[in-house]
């Protein structure tokens, strides 16, 4: 449980002020079913939704992998940071200001700064182009490039002064430190002590995450030299996890949406390019690989993904891959090929928008873009190559972890090859053989047991029925409850009823930090039919459960001390009594009805 030193009327304020629907919508597409809003849910993969958020109690929830809470409890999840650093993000999004916050979680104290350096430095580098004689060139370049001002603004795009300790200085006069600055990866540290701007003389491109907070910047040359590295990009750092983020998609989240598609790109050019003739559902790589974290955060916008990479060999290879990672994930994939010598932004400015739409409508299916790509270099021309194809395909198709889905692309692929089905049917076996031995044991979280289950069947019974909540107080001891997250809960539970005469679950949320506990939370909120059965009942079960379940500990333990040999007579007796007793007082409380009796 936490201490929050933001007061609890302004907690109030913020989270009556933030509307559910509209934050969560920055994340997740969301669609309304009746009363309640369903998407897919970020937090794990997913194919059909199952992912709610409910406006009226102002809760989200997720029937697949059960996480849930309110407003706070997501900004929490999503933008992994601490519940007061939640609150204080949210009160930024909403315009009020909170006194500066003095909390216990340096790390996500810590996110917020290196936000805040971010911010600082991405307006540093466009001030620098657009508003000074260094930037001129700089501009002229992006001009040239044939980028509106409207993309350099709608992007951010900056220029970094040729000079080694231009954002050193300007920083400092913000009395930001170079540590800060360090932190970000925007300076590096000299072997005699103190630091230099890692940018220089580049046009900087800010990458944002999905709240548009900057998170990293990459930076090109003007002009191309064999001495330096065309691109730099800021290493990794606490807010910038590379594998995570895709170039363009805050910018472009809602064009994603809308068209139900996303164009994947490699460069930032070809996406500043797409979007400047009007094709803006578009992402980019930025450099790496793509990974299967990418593929999930675009699979909640959209399930149709084409790959558009550059037209040489290294395009084709790096679009092989992305296929496999796409499909893994469930997403569907197409691909183009360009011709050899272009990459997507010389293509679209040569050829223009409607050239490039038709090459994205006509997009080859993965598997016909397989076929292309291992045929073009080299014809079919003996069974060895034919079998490195079919093996190929179906550790393509292997992916996809619908099996309709995967008998109808073997057939395809048995029909364009000319080969038995059966014969990629047991190549497929042997891949998935391959796989098991492969991740023999993931293990699973131990089940939980009927005393784990009356203890959260209390916690739903007290907070969805909480004129039982006095009985149970005094028919039972926090020690007797197992699992001390539920310990905690039910503690909290009764110091709310205690203070208040009644419990206010959206205000209990607010003091708990726990994921697993804001999601059984969310859960149990979840739920509004009325019982159909007696609540009261169902109490003294879970309460007799959990009792049952604490004396047979004991009883246990007195039968590991009754096995040791060396156990002398006389303590050998009190055993066997303290036994008796409580087998007694087990059969007891299993016919007793225990609310009546007082
Ligand atoms: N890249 C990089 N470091 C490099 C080269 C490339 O990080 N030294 C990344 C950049 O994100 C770049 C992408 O890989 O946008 C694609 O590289 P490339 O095709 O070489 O560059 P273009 O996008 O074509 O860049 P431009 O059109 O500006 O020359
Ligand atoms: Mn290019």
């Amino acid at each position: 449980m936490m201490a929050s030193y933001i007061s609890a009327d302004k907690i109030e304020e913020i989270r009556s002020a933030a509307d559910i629907v509209e934050i969560v919508s920055n994340y997740v597409t969301l669609k309304q079913r009746g009363k309640n809003y369903f998407g897919l849910c970020p937090f794990h993969p997913e194919k059909t939704p199952s992912f709610s958020v409910n406006p009226e109690k102002q809760i989200f929830h997720c029937f697949g992998c059960g996480v849930g809470g309110n407003v706070i409890a997501f900004i929490m999840k999503i933008e992994n940071l601490q519940f007061p650093e939640a609150v204080k993000f949210l009160a930024d999004k909403l315009g009020i200001t909170i006194p500066e916050i003095a909390s216990g979680g340096e790390r996500s104290k810590e996110r917020l700064t290196l936000f805040k350096v971010n911010k600082f430095a991405a307006e540093y580098f466009q001030h620098n182009l657009l508003n000074t004689n260094a930037g001129k060139p700089a501009l002229e370049y992006l001009q040239q490039r044939g980028f509106s001002e409207e993309i350099i603004h709608k992007f951010q795009l900056g220029f970094a002064p040729d000079c080694w300790d231009g954002l050193l200085r300007a920083a400092q006069k913000q009395n930001i430190s170079a540590e800060w600055l360090y932190k970000v990866g925007l300076v590096i540290p000299k072997g005699q002590g103190g630091y230099y701007d890692r940018f220089r003389g580049r046009v900087i491109f800010p990458i944002h995450n999905l709240a548009g907070m900057v998170v990293g910047f990459g930076g090109r040359i003007l002009q191309v030299e064999v001495e330096a590295p065309k691109y730099i990009n800021s290493p990794e750092t606490p807010v910038y996890q590379k594998g995570r983020i895709l170039y363009g998609l805050f910018q472009n989240k809602e064009a994603v949406r809308e068209h139900d598609q996303v164009i994947l790109v490699e460069g930032y050019a070809d996406l500043l390019s797409l979007v400047q003739f009007g094709v803006d559902n578009v992402v980019a790589t930025s450099g790496t690989a793509l990974t299967a974290e990418q593929a999930r955060v675009i699979l909640r916008y959209t399930r149709n993904v084409v790959i558009l990479y550059d037209g040489d060999i290294a395009g084709a290879l790096a679009a092989m891959r992305g296929v496999d990672v796409l499909l893994a994930e469930g997403l569907q994939v197409k691909v183009v090929m360009l011709p050899q010598e272009h990459d997507p932004d010389t293509f679209v400015r040569q050829q223009g928008k409607e050239e490039l739409l038709k090459l994205i409508a006509n997009a080859q299916d993965f598997i016909d873009f397989k076929i292309t790509a291992f045929t073009a270099e080299k014809a079919l021309d003996s069974p060895q190559r034919k079998a490195e194809l079919v093996r190929i395909l179906t550790e393509t198709i292997a992916q996809i972890k619908d099996e309709v889905m995967r008998n109808f692309y073997i057939k395809d692929v048995a029909e364009k090859l000319d080969v038995e089905e059966a014969v990629i049917h047991r190549e497929m076996a042997r891949i998935f053989r391959r796989r098991s031995t492969q991740t023999v044991k993931e293990s699973l979280p131990p089940v939980s047991n009927a005393r784990l289950k009356a203890e959260q069947g209390l916690i739903e019974i007290l907070i969805r029925f909480q004129n039982m909540i006095p009985p149970v107080y005094h028919h039972l001891e926090l020690e007797e409850i197992c699992d001390h997250k539920n310990r905690e809960l039910l503690s909290l539970i009764f110091q709310h009823y205690t203070a208040h005469g009644r419990v206010n679950p959206q205000h209990l949320m607010d003091y708990i930090d726990d994921g697993e506990m804001l999601n059984l939370l969310a859960n149990i909120l979840a739920k509004d039919e009325e019982p159909n059965f007696d609540v009261q009942r169902w109490a003294e079960d879970c309460v007799r459960t959990i009792k049952i379940g604490n004396i047979q500990q004991q009883i246990n333990q007195i039968r590991q001390q009754m096995k040791q040999t060396e156990t002398k007579a006389e303590e050998m007796a009190n055993l066997n009594a303290e036994y008796i007793r409580l087998t007694q007082l087990q059969m007891n409380l299993k016919k007793q009805r225990l609310f009546e009796e007082q």
